[in-house]
């Protein structure tokens, strides 16, 4: 009998690399559009963002925790936690601090693999093994806050999932 090697191994790879990444992509598109569609006319900033967190949370079995940290107007130089589904989260984090302060201090998407490998991680629920943080920005360009997803999987984000969710934050937030 043949041994299965190497005819399935090039399958395989394709499903983890091409087919699970594209499948994905797809659902991020569709969601974009199913945000969108149901948040249309309403112009309140925490019904926009319980919406969005509680629709992604529910569209992917690997968002353990889906939810967003805000800059506060109050304290400058914190983020405190606006609407979120998920286990009880921290309430404050400094700009800087953690996986949510470095993408609100470098505005940029910060993807986490092992959050124990990521120095200053903050672990509200010890649970989380990887995250994925996307800054939020308003229409004028000024950061609003981050959009953090934490997943008990080891590297359950990449790039597909930094295109979506920047994808959809900008379209809810940023026009
Ligand atoms: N792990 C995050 C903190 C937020 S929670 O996990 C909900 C961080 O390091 O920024």
């Amino acid at each position: 009998m043949r041994h299965p090697w190497p005819l399935e191994r090039p399958l395989a790879e394709a499903f983890q690399t091409t087919i699970l990444p594209a499948a994905r992509a797809a659902r991020y598109a569709a969601l974009a559009e199913e945000v969108a569609a149901v948040l249309e006319g309403e112009p309140n900033l925490t019904a926009r963002m319980a919406t969005v967190a509680a629709m992604l949370s529910h569209a992917f079995e690997a968002y353990f925790w889906t939810g967003f940290y805000l800059v506060d107007p109050e304290r400058p130089g914190e983020l405190v936690v606006g609407p979120y589904q998920g286990t009880l989260g921290c309430l404050r984090i400094a700009f800087g601090r953690g996986v949510c302060g470095a993408a609100a201090a470098e505005r940029r998407t910060v993807i986490v693999p092992d959050v124990e490998a990521f120095p200053g991680h903050i672990a509200c629920d010890t649970r989380s093994r990887s995250e994925i943080v996307v800054p939020v920005l308003g229409p004028e360009g000024a950061l609003i806050g981050v959009f953090d997803v934490d997943s008990t999987e080891l590297a359950a984000f990449d790039e597909t999932d930094a295109a979506g969710l920047e994808r959809i934050l900008a379209e809810t937030f940023s026009r």
